[in-house]
Order: C-alpha cells, then structure tokens, then sequence
C-alpha cells in the first residue's frame, strides 16, 4: 500500500477511536467542537505511533490508544496556536479555525479538554497496555507537551525578537514540533518495553525535517492546499529556516535530515522501510 492510502487507514482508525470520548452533552459545543478539531488533520504524529509499534511487533489495538492520545495533544496545540493572541489565524485544515467557528472561550475550554482527553485515552484499560508500560508512556508525553508549549513560547518570544540565530530557531523547533514528533517515533519501543533510544536520531531529524518544510510551506505554499494561510512569517519578519538559510540550502538541509532519519533506522532492516516512507513524505508533502 501507498503511504497516502496507509495515512488514510490510520485517519479512520482514529476516528472511529475517538467516538466514544466525544459522545457529551450537546447542550454547549464542546464535543462538537473537539470532534472538528480532531478532523481533517494528516495523522503523521499518530501514524508514527503505529509504525513504531508495528517495528516492535506491538498489538495494533494497543498502539491506537498513544496514537491516539498524540493526535488528540497535538489538536489541542493548534487550536490554541490559532487564537488571536498566539498566531491569530482564521483557517486551519482548510476550514475556519475553532474561535471562528465559534468563539475564543470556547477554543481555549476545548484545547483544555482536548489535553485532558488525551489522558483519559491513554490511560483507559481497554488498551490493556501494561500499567507499567502505560505509566511511561503517560509521563514521557506529559514531558513532551511541556516542551511543545515551551517551544511555542520561545517562538512567540522570537517574533518581537529580530535577531534570533538559526541555533534559536533550532532550540525553539526542538520543543515546538520536534518533541510530538519523537515521542510519536518512541512510542512503539515504549510500548514494547525497550528503550527508545534507537529511534530518537530518526525522530530528531524527521522533527527537523518537519518544520523546515513548513516554514518552506509559508514561503512557497498555496492556501488553497495548505489549509492554512501562507505567507504569515515572512509577512511578519519572522526568524525562520528559509530566512536564514534561503530557500534552496533550506531543501537541501531537509533533503539531508531525509536521508540523515533513514539511515539512523539501518539496524531495523527493510522493517523500517514505512518509518523511511514517512521521513520522505514530511519534506515533499504540500499541506
Ligand atoms: C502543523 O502540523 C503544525 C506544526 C506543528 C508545524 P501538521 O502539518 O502535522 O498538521 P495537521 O495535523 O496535518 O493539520
Ligand atoms: C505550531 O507551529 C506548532 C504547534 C501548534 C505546537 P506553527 O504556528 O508554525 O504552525 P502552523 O504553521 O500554524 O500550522
Ligand atoms: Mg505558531
Ligand atoms: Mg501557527
Ligand atoms: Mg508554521
């Protein structure tokens, strides 16, 4: 199978395993408003968590529960890094943005609830991971939210700062996106018991790889595919990968973070070749 067609797969595996935690009263749009906030993303996060299960043999049935839970973390993030006091935008996944749709206060109480249920996920026993497994699994994504929103908080710090060095912008993209991202790549190892180290230069240089092909996606993106509005970093002199490196050493930066991932996989065979799929696909995607 293509890696489209598998992305679409882990797509509706999530969301028919989200269902049950979105079945709420409907008398205020909160449920409403965390399913759409869950839609219409490409699951690379909880797709990663799949794989990397799938690497160590782990139980699908199992692994959806992380996967899950990254999925409904990372929603969460964007719906808070849209509101118009962080990046202010009106459109994400090619539909306006949950303070669009309906308010803020309702953005920022579904980002709470959508944190929240990640956890309820994780750790519901009919993923029958085992505790010990589960409490890992728990604490090392607690950890890396953390270090998500202490990246988006040097970013937002960056945008009044004019200066930044590409080690800033690097320090910053470890936390803001990198930190999702390898702990999706870990997750399977975690799963299984093991140590995750194995996974993490895959996972540190795919998370790099992720964010110089969005900042490239800003430049060089077209709305209308993205599903989010370009042109917002360099409109708002923004210290990115292309303004420091310029748009063609940008490429060839991510081309290297490629072939850098793939290679940090070599001891798990043709086993890796989907993770290797997906290394591929976060630099030549165009949303
Ligand atoms: C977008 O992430 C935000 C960043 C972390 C840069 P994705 O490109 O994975 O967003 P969706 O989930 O597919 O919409
Ligand atoms: C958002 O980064 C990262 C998180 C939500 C953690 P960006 O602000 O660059 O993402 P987009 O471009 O809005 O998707
Ligand atoms: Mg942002
Ligand atoms: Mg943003
Ligand atoms: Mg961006």
């Amino acid at each position: 199978m293509t890696l489209r067609a598998d992305l679409a797969q882990s797509v509706q595996a999530l969301k028919h395993g989200f269902a049950p935690y979105l079945d709420g009263p409907r008398d205020v749009p909160l449920y409403p408003a965390m399913a759409y906030a869950l839609e219409g993303g490409k699951a690379i996060r909880g797709h990663l968590v799949l794989l990397s299960a799938q690497l160590y043999d782990v139980p699908r049935a199992q692994a959806l529960y992380p996967a899950m839970a990254v999925e409904a973390i990372h929603a969460y993030s964007l719906v808070h890094d849209d509101l118009p006091a962080m990046d202010d935008d009106d459109l994400r996944r090619g539909r306006p943005t949950v303070h669009k749709v309906w308010d803020e206060a309702s953005a920022i109480l579904v980002g709470d609830a959508l944190q929240s249920t990640a956890y309820e996920i994780l750790l519901d026993p009919q993923g029958a991971i085992p505790a010990a497994r589960v409490v890992d699994l728990a604490q090392s994504l607690a950890k890396a939210s953390t270090q998500m929103v202490l990246g988006q908080m040097r970013d937002i710090a960056m945008e009044t700062r004019q200066n930044a060095s590409l080690d800033d912008i690097i320090t910053m993209q470890r936390g803001k996106t990198g930190a999702l991202i390898e702990w999706s790549s870990c997750a399977g190892a975690r799963l299984a018991g093991q140590d995750p180290q194995a996974l993490r230069t895959y996972a540190a240089a795919i998370g790099l790889a992720f964010q110089v092909a969005d900042d490239i996606l800003d430049v060089e993106g077209d709305a209308a595919v993205t599903g989010k509005r370009v042109d917002k970093d360099a409109g708002a002199g923004k210290g990115t990968f292309v303004s420091h490196l310029g748009l063609e050493a940008a490429k060839t930066r991510a081309r290297d973070l490629v072939d850098e991932a793939c290679s940090a996989l070599d001891e798990f065979g043709a086993a890796a070749a989907p993770l290797c799929d997906v290394a591929r696909f976060i630099i030549e995607r165009e949303s």
